[in-house]
């Protein structure tokens, strides 16, 4: 991905590599401090050239960033120092069959940092090792797109509690074995943060910090060929301001696009990043990457320098605090996914395919796409590995590729809006509970949101409706990397159409799916005669199974054929000949795998979630909505 242009130095004088360290070594910064310098400046010097090469500032940016890393390792907690130690010796850690990953709102789930603290014995109850907690900054009062519209990267929005409690929450969490996740919102701030307020003003140095236009003869000319990505709330890329001059805003008008091709921007979020490393989290998940490098004529999404930019923050993290890692939030072609995954970018990194393709197999009966994706999308680099999730916070897009679906005969514009329809309840026989996002009419583009529990049918009363909860938890615990659950739909918790009548949610119908803690089904999360019960039961048991699979672990999969369109199957090896043979069937109806598709695995198996022998002699059959876990010998 990287651009064609040589890699020279930037400008040669008091800012070159080889001065920067000499520097480094006259302060006596510690030896480790220096070895993490001396291993990725180089690696950051050249990302810089490519960057700001061509701008008088660039490389004073440089030194900049060094010297803000230097003092962020002077800073750094012991402990952490000790976290990123374990981690070097300990590469693939996040890749291990333990993991297991749960996202919450601080406010809905807890009440504030302090209900989160309260809820680690659950957590741990659960398996987690892995806790995201959504965007807890300062924002602005009302809307805030969810605290994606952040103000202050150092304040915690006061009503979930402060910084020094997420300090001490990250400690405890990571005594109790979890790792804390929080997002890195780079692309955008507030129009309330300090340097949007000093843009507007023309405050010397905040002018360039976000993309301001006197007129609309440059928002025109690159609206020609971006996205619009919240036609509801405003057309197009810009927002008008009060003065009557345009700004960069992809997602809500409050939401401000920053101008990285400023390297004082980079140089600012450096400091803002390092900030959070120190406070212990583990990992940050890189918002909305696919937007953070704009050129007119381009659809300004995914651009090369997009991963230049990542490339260039993980090599400071790399000098300042090497145990952490980047996930990536792109959900894009999975051709563009898989370009942010690598461990000079992002290590870790939300699969939406595979997301997708599980609602798409559950609503057509058919399981080839999802089958597809497996064989031949879902390898990665060595040293990544996948964040697997049923639904996130966000809606379900149709991600993907047209090029895949036309070679099973699909058509990608109208299965879209198929399964938009069905998952929405529009078309016959819909199981699904679902509500419309962001529909355009123009161009007939929509994405659905919904409740795990609600999607899958068991708010229509549908028969199939908590065994399509299981199969799709199943899969994402099952093919590799971290499987991440939205914490309440282990308990099936419905959707919350209270949203419309709270007028800062009543908007964005993504709030349906964003419930508070579901009390009630909580409650009876022991009862097997509830839908909560039944589900929690079984959830939790494939949580179990999976911590005891080291099949589980990293990413190998071998997709196989089993002949049988509603069906998805594939091997996850292990030792001696050993493997994990995972079968699901979305049909409806149960489906008999034939002893001649199964003639490559020896005969005796084990159904290991329920423990006892299986026999592949005579064929499989898997029930309707099943899914069958087998450690199977391979001949
Ligand atoms: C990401 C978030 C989404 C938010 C957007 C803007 O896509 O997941 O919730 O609206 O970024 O920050």
């Amino acid at each position: 991905m990287r651009q064609a242009f040589p890699v020279t130095q930037l400008r040669p004088g008091p800012h070159d590599v080889s001065s920067i360290l000499a520097d480094l070594t006259a302060d006596h910064v510690d030896r480790e401090f220096l070895g993490n310098v001396e291993l990725h400046l180089p690696r950051l010097h050249d990302l810089f050239v490519q960057l700001y090469g061509d701008r008088a500032d660039g490389f004073e940016s440089l030194a900049s960033v060094v010297d803000l890393a230097r003092r962020s390792w002077a800073a750094r907690p012991a402990d952490l120092k000790a976290v990123d130690r374990g981690r070097a010796s300990d590469p693939d850690w996040f890749a291990d069959e333990r993991m297991v990953g749960g996202v919450c709102y601080v406010d809905r789930y807890a009440g504030g940092l302090s209900g989160i603290r309260d809820a680690i014995p659950y957590f741990r109850e659960l398996g987690l090792t892995y806790l995201h907690l959504m965007p807890l900054f300062e924002s602005p009062e009302g809307n805030s797109d969810g605290g994606y519209a952040v103000s202050s990267y150092r304040r915690v929005d006061p009503k979930l509690g402060t910084m020094q409690e997420l300090a001490e929450l990250a400690t405890e969490l990571r005594r109790a074995g979890i790792s804390l996740v929080v997002d890195f919102i780079f692309n955008h701030t507030s129009n309330e943060h300090r340097w949007a307020k000093k843009a507007i003003a023309g405050d010397a140095g905040y002018e360039d910090f976000y993309l301001i236009f006197p007129d609309r003869e440059m928002p025109d000319a690159y609206e020609q060929t971006t996205r619009e990505i919240f036609p509801d709330d405003h057309p197009g890329s810009f927002v008008q301001l009060d003065d009557g001059r345009w700004i960069w805003a992809t997602f809500y008008h409050f939401q401000w696009d920053l101008n990285y091709a400023n390297p004082a921007v980079f140089e600012a979020m450096t400091g803002e990043m390092l900030f959070l490393a120190n406070q212990g989290v583990e990992i940050l998940r890189m918002d909305a990457v696919a937007f953070i490098w704009k050129r007119l004529g381009t659809t300004c999404e995914s651009l090369p320098e997009a991963h230049l930019l990542l490339q260039a923050f993980n090599a400071v993290l790399r000098m300042a605090a090497p145990g952490l890692l980047f996930k990536s939030e792109a959900i894009v072609h999975p051709d563009e996914v898989v370009s942010y995954i690598s461990p000079e970018e992002c290590q870790i990194s939300y699969n939406p395919l595979q997301m997708a393709l599980t609602w798409e197999a559950l609503a057509t009966r058919d399981a080839r796409l999802l089958q597809q994706a497996l064989e031949r999308r879902h390898a990665l680099p060595p040293g990544t590995a996948w964040v697997n999730y049923v639904r996130s916070h966000d809606d379900i897009g149709w991600t993907f590729a047209d090029e895949d679906a036309a070679e099973l005969g699909i058509d990608g514009y109208p299965h879209r809006r198929f399964l938009n329809d069905f998952y929405v309840g529009r078309a016959p026989g819909s199981f699904a509970r679902g509500v419309p996002f962001q529909e355009n009419p123009r161009t007939g583009d929509a994405r659905v949101t919904g409740t795990t529990a609600s999607l899958a049918g068991i708010e229509a009363g549908d028969a199939g409706g908590e065994d399509r909860v299981v199969l799709a938890h199943a899969l994402a615990l099952s093919t590799g990397g971290i499987p991440l659950l939205y914490l309440g739909d282990e308990v099936a918790q419905l959707n919350d159409y209270g949203y419309a009548d709270r007028p800062e949610e009543a908007g964005d119908s993504r709030w349906v799916h964003r419930p508070f803690r579901p009390e009630g089904a909580y409650a009876e999360r022991t009862d097997a005669t509830t839908p909560a019960g039944r589900v929690f039961s079984r959830l939790t048991r494939l949580i179990d199974v999976r911590r005891s699979t080291p099949e589980f672990a990293g990413n190998e999969l071998v997709a196989f054929d089993a002949r049988v369109s509603s069906v998805v199957a594939f091997l996850r090896p292990g030792d001696h000949g050993f493997a994990v043979f995972v079968v699901a069937n979305v049909a409806d109806t149960a489906v008999e795998i034939d002893a001649l598709t199964l003639s490559g695995l020896a005969p005796e198996a084990l159904d290991i979630v329920t423990s006892h022998p299986v026999w592949l002699g005579a064929g499989l059959t898997v029930p309707a909505h099943g899914v069958r876990w087998l450690r199977v010998r391979l001949r």
